[in-house]
């Protein structure tokens, strides 16, 4: 091995002055992002600052889970199927790294969260815009979630257009319509606001589409990917509960819920009911 005195020499070409040109730091706004890590308690806790940079990471991946979503919904309706399929492989992958990265945060005590908790205050992540904006484009519309922003009228108007549009699997139903198969009317037509409810008749076409992958690649592909999609998200919520149970036991929430008991019901929800019922049908 050459013997570089366990240094490394800087090459020439590497451009060390910055005082005319964009550095990495520019580029990136970390001026701003970095000092955007404000610890509220005083006198300090060591653990808060875990606390932020979790929630904050969070919030980052949701916005390019959020940007990823509109693009595969807007493709989908343009029947731009390939192109919407990369987009949500992109977006399983963030939702890994967001349920991988729970491991970080659950390294935090009770005794070091009861620590922080009163500097919380009535935060919490309940009120996520872009978590909402996540499951209001995969298709879990709530009305009142809308509500929750009233103090923040960019966020409000924001998911109030998004309650009254369709969502991903909408447009996934109105790309079949358009390829032939038979999605019923009413779920062409509906009520964007109000929630996906399982319909018997679109289980059967899925049914034909399972039973045969080959004639119906494209499509069955696309019924997989979604499911993987929203396969992660549950596996996001049950991470979150059990970090929440670890930390917290069962008192109510900054947020004023009941805790784990609310969140344990969100597991109950369902962004694309049919695909998961035609496994039911599946002959054996
Ligand atoms: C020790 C850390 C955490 C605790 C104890 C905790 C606790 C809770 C509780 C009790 C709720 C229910 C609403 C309430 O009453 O506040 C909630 C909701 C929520 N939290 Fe956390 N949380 C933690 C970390 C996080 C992190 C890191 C995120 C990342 C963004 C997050 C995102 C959310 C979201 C999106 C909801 C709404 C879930 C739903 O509506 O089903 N939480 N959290």
């Amino acid at each position: 091995m050459r013997d570089t005195g366990n240094r490394r020499d800087l090459e020439d070409g590497i451009k060390r002055d910055f005082s005319k040109d964009m550095s990495y730091g520019d580029y990136l706004r970390l001026d701003l992002l970095l000092s955007a890590q404000q610890p509220q308690s005083d006198p300090p806790q060591h653990d808060e600052l875990l606390f932020i940079v979790q929630h904050q990471t969070s919030e980052l991946w949701l916005k390019l889970m959020v940007h990823e979503l509109r693009s595969a919904r807007d493709l989908l309706r343009g029947d731009d199927l390939a192109p919407a399929l990369k987009r949500l492989a992109r977006v399983k992958h963030i939702q890994h790294t967001l349920t991988d990265q729970w491991s970080v945060l659950a390294t935090l005590t009770p005794s070091e969260y009861a620590q922080i908790r009163p500097f919380l205050a009535t935060s919490s992540g309940f009120q996520s815009a872009q978590y909402r904006e996540v499951e209001f484009l995969l298709g879990n519309k709530n009305a009142d979630m809308v509500k929750v922003f009233a103090h923040d009228p960019a966020a409000h108007d924001e998911l109030g257009t998004l309650l009254g549009e369709p969502s991903l699997y909408d447009e996934f139903l109105a790309f079949l319509a358009r390829r032939g198969y038979a999605v019923p009317p009413a779920l062409l037509e509906r009520d964007w606001s109000q929630p996906y409810r399982l319909d018997p008749a679109l289980v059967t076409v899925f049914a034909e589409v399972y039973a045969s992958p080959a004639e119906h690649w494209g499509v069955y592909e696309t019924c997989e990917e979604l499911v993987d999609v929203e396969d992660a998200f549950q596996q996001w919520r049950f991470r979150h509960l059990q970090v929440v149970q670890r930390t917290i036991g069962h008192k109510t929430g900054t947020g004023g819920s009941s805790g784990v008991d609310f969140l344990r019901r969100a597991l109950d929800l369902t962004f694309f009911p049919e695909l998961y019922e035609v496994r039911t049908q599946i002959p054996q």
